[in-house]
């Protein structure tokens, strides 16, 4: 349901910064040509084109990935100081040159969309829609970031008394680190580096362990478009090892961090004791994400905007639903419609083009889940839902618990991890404990009168990320939102993949620091001011 095509004009970054017409793919690159008769699936949507030859998902079946290696601390230390000094001569470039050098990235990116698309499709285990998603987003962060420092960075003369001149200048802090994750190892990435970089900031990019090699092919992209490689160094590894030494190193001037709540209060507090500077964090974080509705929500939006959210990139966003909260007015419609439709999900490997739930990241993963999944149960959780295995999957399976978790061996005789969607029911938002990341949702109901009580006992869960809202009452979603404590509100749609520049990312609370991804408020946080007063 979520991946069954991929519009044309879903291949396009957002509105506000595409490039040129002539630079966006045509279906065919993405689908392959047109073959035989115009042919609709059974939701109707266009299957006309030849999956089975297209250039992206041949590609990706064809790509063999190779993993860089884990840097050794005397190479850190070196380049450390390689970026310090590099760092000097990158601010002292006019913004408009380094935001000029980030538009070539955005332009290189979309025209190596194929192998790029192939990339995260094979290393991170992406659908094509998600994949697609990401590419446009990574290209998104270029353009919107390009944008907003050349406005930001530009030296503004302020009032004074006659015969003094009062000017305020940002320049970059010094080397940013910067910590991505492996759920969106391209577009958080690029995110996190190209707005360190545009602001003046030579970077030490660490990326996830699981999806090195698409770090890789984006630093060097980045060299390629014109990043001096004394501004910018990719540094693999091991969170424990690298990642540790890189935020401790005195010469970090400023970290971006992506990925748990857990490891984010780390490393705040190795920031609050290393030597050097005191610096900035940036923390973005996860979240127990909710939906209200409501007894006028329309009940087939609600769904479709479930599956989308829960179940969408087998859960493994920090935006995704976590909590369906139905007024028990409506719930036993919209839980026969959620049942149906899950059982319609198809689960399957990423590079398989019918595939709605592609494998989680990796074993380890996958028997947390199952781990938690047990807590659930453990703590009172009924099962509501969980979609079926196909026999095909079931056939090739290397075993596990055939109830909630399989492995299969992909073309490339690695292993897949798999978890079946899932749906329980408890009876009290406090029963949530934990984040629980990937495809699995818990549902509670609500009495009517009650909306307060309910929002308040999210806002206690502590985490305050994205909240899905679905009423038809306007006030009633104005009043939630402004109760509410998260960064991301949605109403009456999904709520996951904010736009760059048109839905800012970001939460509060366990949730992250602030300030939002893709929003105008983002780099300030890595720039260093100066006013300067002249007595002429
Ligand atoms: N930015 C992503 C989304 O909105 C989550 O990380 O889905």
């Amino acid at each position: 349901l979520a991946n069954q095509h991929v519009a044309a004009e879903d291949l396009l970054v957002s509105p506000l910064w595409r490039a040129e017409e002539a630079a966006l793919p045509s279906p065919a690159e993405i689908y392959g040509h047109l073959h035989g008769e115009r042919r609709l699936n059974s939701q109707g949507m266009d299957m006309t084109y030849d999956t089975e030859r297209s250039p992206v998902l041949a590609a990706a079946r064809l790509l063999h990935v190779v993993t860089p290696e884990e840097m050794a601390a005397e190479d850190i230390e070196a380049l450390m100081h390689t970026l310090h000094a590099g760092q000097v001569r990158w601010d002292a470039l006019p913004v408009e040159r380094r935001a000029e050098i980030l538009t070539q990235a955005a332009d290189l990116l979309e025209s190596r969309r194929e192998s790029m698309l192939a990339l995260v499709m094979r290393e991170a285990h992406k659908t094509l829609a998600d994949a697609v998603a990401e590419l446009r987003e990574a290209v998104d962060f270029c353009r919107y970031y390009a944008i907003q420092a050349k406005a930001l960075m530009r030296k503004e003369i302020l009032p004074g008394p006659t015969g003094e001149t009062n000017s305020l200048n940002l320049r970059g802090r010094g080397v940013f680190v910067c910590i991505s994750p492996w759920n969106f190892p391209l577009a958080i990435f690029a995110g996190q580096v190209v707005a360190a970089l545009v602001t003046g900031n030579s970077v030490a990019a660490k990326p996830a362990e699981q999806t090195m090699a698409i770090a890789k092919a984006f630093v060097e992209l980045l060299w390629e478009a014109g990043v001096p490689r004394d501004a910018l160094a990719l540094m693999p590894g091991a969170g424990e090892t690298v990642g540790a030494a890189l935020v401790e190193h005195p010469l970090a001037a400023g970290v971006v961090f992506t990925g748990s709540s857990a490891v984010a209060r780390h490393i705040h507090q190795s920031l609050a004791v290393k030597d050097g500077p005191i610096v900035p964090l940036i923390a973005e974080t996860g979240g127990i994400n909710a939906m209200i509705v409501d007894s006028t929500a329309l009940a087939e939006q609600v769904v479709d905007a479930v599956i989308a959210s829960a179940f969408r990139s087998a859960g493994q966003r920090c935006s995704a639903l976590r909590l369906l909260c139905l007024q028990e007015e409506c719930a036993d419609e919209i839980l026969t419609m959620l049942t149906g439709a899950m059982q319609e999900l198809v689960i399957g490997p990423a590079l398989d083009y019918a595939t709605d739930v592609g494998p989680v990241i990796d074993a380890e993963a996958q028997s947390h889940l199952v781990e938690q999944i047990g807590r659930i149960e453990q703590g009172g959780g009924k099962l509501l839902a969980r979609t079926a295995w196909p026999t095909a999957l079931l056939e090739r399976a290397r075993g596990g618990d055939t109830s909630l978790a399989l492995t299969m061996p992909d073309d490339q005789q690695r292993d897949l991890h798999f978890i079946a969607p899932c749906a329980y029911t408890i009876t009290q938002v406090a029963q949530v404990r934990e984040e629980v990341f990937g495809p699995v949702l818990q549902v509670v109901t609500w009495k009517a009168g009650q909306i307060d009580a309910l929002i308040d006992a999210i806002n206690a869960l502590g985490f305050g990320l994205t909240l899905g809202v679905q009423t038809r009452i306007d006030g009633r979603a104005a009043h939630i939102a402004a109760r509410s404590r998260c960064g991301n509100v949605y109403v009456n749609r999904n709520m996951i993949g904010a736009v760059v520049g048109v839905q800012p990312f970001g939460g509060e609370g366990l949730s992250g620091t602030g300030p939002k991804a893709g929003g105008p408020h983002y780099l300030l946080r890595m720039v260093a001011e100066q006013a300067v007063s002249i007595n002429t």
